[in-house]
């Protein structure tokens, strides 16, 4: 599958618990490939994505990535939840307030929603959420109280159809990138309940939250990172001690909360589940560097140790699913794009 073979519409997502590195693979994706819309799917303001760009860290929780690309528009699907203030926060750092959209329809995060999620005991001590409001939001959108961002003054500079936006530009086989969020374990549906987000988080619900059909996807980018992490409670059947994960050289805080990352090998069952049901068609590697020492930097394929070569031809093997990215670093460039331009 190529550019022109089908609608170029390309989706990244995340094949563990958040954090794979999604942020950094989509910047990649959009300074190559110049994509005319960059589209923030997920759940909202809970998730903390990851750029260096021109020598500035940006963590971002509302603004896709990809906006380091200037001449993409960038949107924010309705299926999305808004906190306007951290929305306009990120507006400002990233100075893309002339290309943003927001769809009419995102349901809006407001002070109640943050206080219950910082006050309520089950999700704050039990589940251990992010205490960013989007369970509570999204509780109430469910019973239809919620406030959608068209009624919100600050927003309206930013109101669109993102819907419309997103196919009309399909319809003129212009390339979308569409920015999942969060990752497959934490999904409502498919991940390890009831310690998850508070929406499903795959391929599917991604492309209800930016209004595509299925019908008009061209590649689903599935990201893991060579070993696993994960903030909150739950499940983690490869998880290590932190004392093991010292050894390794692998000390990971949250971008959103700042907590300390639970750590873990790679799961091979997990990203074997993830890409059947995410649909994946090409798989991006992050943080290769920090498991593998020696691969830092490495732009090819035969500059990666014989170890690291080993481990990503076995993800292959497991999923069925070629992988065309791996992030050697932190900088965007550090990369090896083994996709041969296909996108
Ligand atoms: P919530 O999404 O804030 O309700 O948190 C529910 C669970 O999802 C908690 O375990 C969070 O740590 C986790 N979570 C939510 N968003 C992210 C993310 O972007 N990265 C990693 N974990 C996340
Ligand atoms: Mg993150």
């Amino acid at each position: 599958m190529a550019i022109g073979d089908h609608l170029p519409c390309v989706l990244v997502c995340g094949g563990q618990w958040g954090d794979e590195g999604k942020g950094k693979v989509v910047a990649y994706l959009a300074l190559k490939y110049k994509p005319k819309i960059v589209a923030r799917a997920g759940v909202g303001p809970n998730a903390g994505h990851t750029v260096y760009f021109k020598g500035k860290k940006f963590g971002l929780r509302q603004v896709p990535c990809g906006f380091v690309y200037g001449g993409s528009r960038i949107l924010i699907g309705p299926g999305v939840l808004v906190n306007p203030e951290v929305l306009l926060k990120e507006v400002e750092e990233t100075g893309i307030g002339d290309r943003l959209g927001v769809d009419r329809k995102c349901a809006l995060i407001e002070p109640v929603h943050i206080e219950k999620d910082r006050s309520s005991e089950h999700l704050k001590e039990k589940i251990g959420t992010t205490g960013t409001g989007c369970g509570p939001a999204n509780v109430d959108r469910v019973g239809r109280r919620a406030k959608l961002a068209e009624s919100s003054p600050e927003l309206q500079p930013f109101l669109t159809d993102v819907p419309s936006e997103i196919n009309e530009a399909l319809n003129e086989r212009a390339l979308v990138l569409v920015e999942g969020s969060q990752g497959f374990g934490l999904s409502l549906i498919h991940g390890t309940y009831p310690y998850v987000t508070s929406k499903d988080t795959t391929a599917g619900t991604m492309l209800a939250d930016v209004g595509v059909g299925p019908t008009k996807v061209s590649e689903v980018i599935l990201v893991f990172k060579a070993y696993v992490s994960r903030v909150g409670a739950g499940t983690f059947p490869t998880e290590i001690s932190q004392e093991e994960a010292e050894k390794l050289g692998i000390v990971e805080y949250g971008t959103v909360t700042g907590r300390r990352r639970r750590i873990g090998r790679f799961d091979f069952e997990l990203a074997k589940r993830a890409a059947m049901i995410n649909g994946a068609t090409q798989l991006a590697i992050t943080c290769i560097d920090r498991l593998f020492k020696g691969c830092e930097g490495a732009r090819r394929f035969t500059e990666l140790t014989g170890d690291a070569r080993k481990f990503i031809e076995r993800v292959e093997e497991e999923t069925g699913v070629p992988v065309t990215l791996v992030s050697t670093g932190e900088g965007i460039e550090d990369i090896i794009d083994l996709s041969r331009g296909k996108l």
